[in-house]
């Protein structure tokens, strides 16, 4: 698939069929998503990959409670995704990077509050993109899901050393095609000369 055409159709999947995601084709798209560009080139971003009924059921676990389970529309879609890849920062790291002395200019070696923009979730941004990407053109389905609670508990059900961070997680599977459509897109959606300005704002 062209990349164009993965950004044209690529949608946030939320019905997956339980249909499992060999190995080998998990392994390639997290090499594509580990290509994305990183700040410095500190490279300070992580997946924990869980694979398989057992393995998802503790982020889910962790993440939500049972009166969201209980209420939700679209959980027993999401939770046969057979893959969820968990995206994870470390702050440390980039602070370790802008200390050395190629960037130590920067000034940003030394507290996280120095930091204008903490690029250690930007960089993790990259990264799920060219993963949402990569699985589209691959003609798999792919949600990103943001991390709302329990990160700590998961960190360390899973064994997550203590300085990385959650960014969210990735589902991955295969559309079942039985999505129930975000409210979210029927938002009225600002057009391009609203969000591109040229020259100046
Ligand atoms: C930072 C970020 C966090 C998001 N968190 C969630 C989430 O927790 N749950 C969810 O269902 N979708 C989540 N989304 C998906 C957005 O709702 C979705 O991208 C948006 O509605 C546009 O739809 P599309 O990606 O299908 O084009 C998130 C997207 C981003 C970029």
């Amino acid at each position: 698939m062209e990349l164009a055409e993965a950004v044209r159709s690529r949608r946030m999947v939320r019905s997956f069929s339980d249909e499992p995601v060999p190995g080998q084709v998990v392994d390639e798209l997290l090499a594509l998503s580990l290509r994305a560009p990183s700040a410095g080139n500190t490279r300070g971003t992580s997946w924990v990959v869980l694979e398989g009924a057992d393995e998802v059921a503790t982020y889910w676990a962790h993440t939500t409670t049972e009166d969201w389970r209980a209420r939700s529309r679209r959980w027993p879609g999401m939770r046969r995704a057979p893959v969820i890849a968990l995206s994870l920062a470390s702050p440390a790291a980039y602070l370790a990077r802008y200390a050395e002395v190629d960037k130590a200019g920067a000034g940003l070696g030394r507290d996280r509050s120095a930091w204008p923009v903490p690029y250690w979730f930007g960089d993790a941004a990259f990264s799920v993109m060219t993963l949402l990407l990569s699985a589209a053109s691959a003609g798999l389905g792919a949600c990103f899901l943001g991390n709302f609670r329990g990160e700590e508990a998961l960190r360390t059900a899973l064994g997550v050393p203590g300085e990385w961070r959650l960014f969210g997680a990735v589902l991955l599977g295969r559309p079942d095609g039985r999505d129930r459509r975000s409210p979210s897109l029927d938002r009225p959606s600002p057009g391009i000369a609203e969000r591109v300005h040229r020259g100046r704002w």
